[in-house]
């Protein structure tokens, strides 16, 4: 893999941005569902599936255990279960992205055994995975740790269905604890769940295959195990993702005159859109589309500042917190940035203060963000998938040129968003390093 950097040039402030951007299927449920196929007995065809690197690196460990995996076409897979397959995840794969660690539901579920490599932190956390482990062995497994894997044997080669209360609303713990319990004996309940919309999808995709899960999309799931699943051919549609969607508000709302992000479900970014509202910003919303009009009389419009706290769904999404901030170093006054999720995720902010943004951390969770400050381009270089996409977003509203680097990160939860943001007036080119 090549690395390659985005030059943009920048608006300066102008709002001059127009048309429409389409998004992509969800990166955080295709992730999932291609797990998810670990359950089944037959085929399972997935469309809408973002072309991103994430999702490729998960399909290349889903082909190492021994499933079948190919893209017929653009954005679809069908993924087709083996009866031998390796209980082992490739270290070298799974290190590569922390969601692999969601294989290891449905793989220990349907074999007994899984043997992955510690997934590792990343830039934006420790990311522990304490609660995969403790809910295991309350599920009857026994887990064995060594220098660089685990070793997890379920009791008789079955796990047993458990009541587990999470200390955390965690993701990705509900998603797997949840694909866990469909082949389990008797029943799972998960305490304290997520609520993101991605976990409803996924419930209601498994119980249309043979499935007996309640409460998906509330703090108490019920799972009721059962044999392996079956699609019976009927392909699944991944959801739009909502953080792509929010991402492209912002960008609408920090350079559009009039631009409408299309494919998207509104409902799921409600957070962000009473945010941007109170903020000033004038966005109409219909079914599947929000449009963002700044009209150029008062081009110099100006946005009010104002406090945002990250918290799990349906509060105001952690992945949306870096696109937000540098929407805020244009609103006029001082905002207060609270992440609450994860203890890493504010170290960008050295980079915006670096193109003329006024921002003063105040500890690993909270900075304070004072504007409206002009910005300058700069060289930046993309530290992680979300904070990448803000680098881009805040190149876009800078004078001058900047350079991205590490473009890799960008590509990992965003689908050549270069073409999209070129389609609607943004000045950027991909180019190798
Ligand atoms: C999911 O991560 C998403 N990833 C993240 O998106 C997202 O930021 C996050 O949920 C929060 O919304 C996927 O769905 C693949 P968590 P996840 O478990 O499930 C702690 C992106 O940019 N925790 O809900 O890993 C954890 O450290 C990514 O698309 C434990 O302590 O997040 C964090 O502080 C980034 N022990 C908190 O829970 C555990 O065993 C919430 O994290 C697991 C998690």
């Amino acid at each position: 893999m090549d690395k390659e950097k985005f030059l943009i040039k920048g608006l300066a402030g102008s709002r001059t941005l127009e048309g429409e951007i389409p998004v992509g299927g969800a990166k955080n449920a295709a992730l999932k569902v291609i797990a998810a196929s670990l359950l089944f007995k037959d085929d399972v065809e997935l469309k809408n599936v973002p072309n991103i690197e994430d999702i490729k690196k998960l399909i290349e460990l889903v082909r190492d255990i021994g499933f079948g995996a190919v893209s017929s076409k653009e954005h679809s897979y069908i993924i087709s279960p083996k009866d031998r397959i390796s209980t082992v995840l490739s270290p070298e794969i799974a290190k590569k992205i922390r969601s692999s660690v969601v294989l290891t539901g449905p793989l220990l579920a349907r074999t007994g055994r899984v043997v992955f490599p510690h997934p590792g932190g990343c830039i934006i956390g420790a990311r522990p995975i304490d609660f995969f482990l403790k809910s295991y062995e309350m599920m009857g497994a026994k887990i064995k740790e060594t220098k660089d894997k685990y070793i997890i044997e379920a009791k008789d080669g079955k796990l047993i269905g458990a009541k587990i209360f999470l200390p955390i609303p965690s993701v990705t713990v509900t998603e797997t604890i949840m694909m866990a319990g469909v082949l389990a004996k008797g029943v799972t309940t998960i305490r304290n769940a997520a609520l993101e919309p991605e976990i409803e999808e996924l419930a209601k995709f498994l119980n249309k295959c043979g499935a007996n899960i309640q409460g998906a999309g509330t703090s108490t799931v019920i799972v009721r195990g059962g044999p392996l699943l079956k699609t019976g051919g009927v392909p699944l549609s991944i959801m739009p993702d909502r953080i792509e969607a929010g991402s492209f508000l912002i960008l609408a709302a920090l350079a559009g005159k009039d631009v409408t992000v299309t494919q998207c479900n509104p409902d799921h970014i409600e957070a962000l859109v009473d945010v941007l509202r109170r903020s000033g910003v004038k966005i109409d919303i219909e079914k599947s589309s929000l449009r963002v009009t700044c009209d150029s009389r008062n081009k110099k419009k100006e946005f009010q500042s104002l406090d945002i706290k990250t918290h799990e769904y349906p509060g105001f999404p952690t992945d949306l917190q870096a696109p937000m901030t540098v929407f805020l170093t244009q609103a006029v006054g001082e905002s207060l940035v609270h992440e609450t999720i994860f203890e890493g995720r504010l170290a960008y902010a050295e980079s915006l203060e670096a193109m003329g943004a006024d921002i003063t951390p105040m500890d690993p969770h909270r900075m304070l963000v004072k504007g409206a400050t002009p910005l300058h381009g700069k060289d930046l270089e993309s530290p992680d998938l979300r904070a990448g996409l803000a680098f881009v977003l805040a190149a876009i509203v800078s004078k001058g040129n900047s350079t991205v680097h590490n473009v890799y990160n960008i590509d990992r939860g965003y689908e050549s968003v270069e073409k999209r943001f070129a389609k609607i007036g943004v000045d950027i080119l991909r180019v190798s390093e």
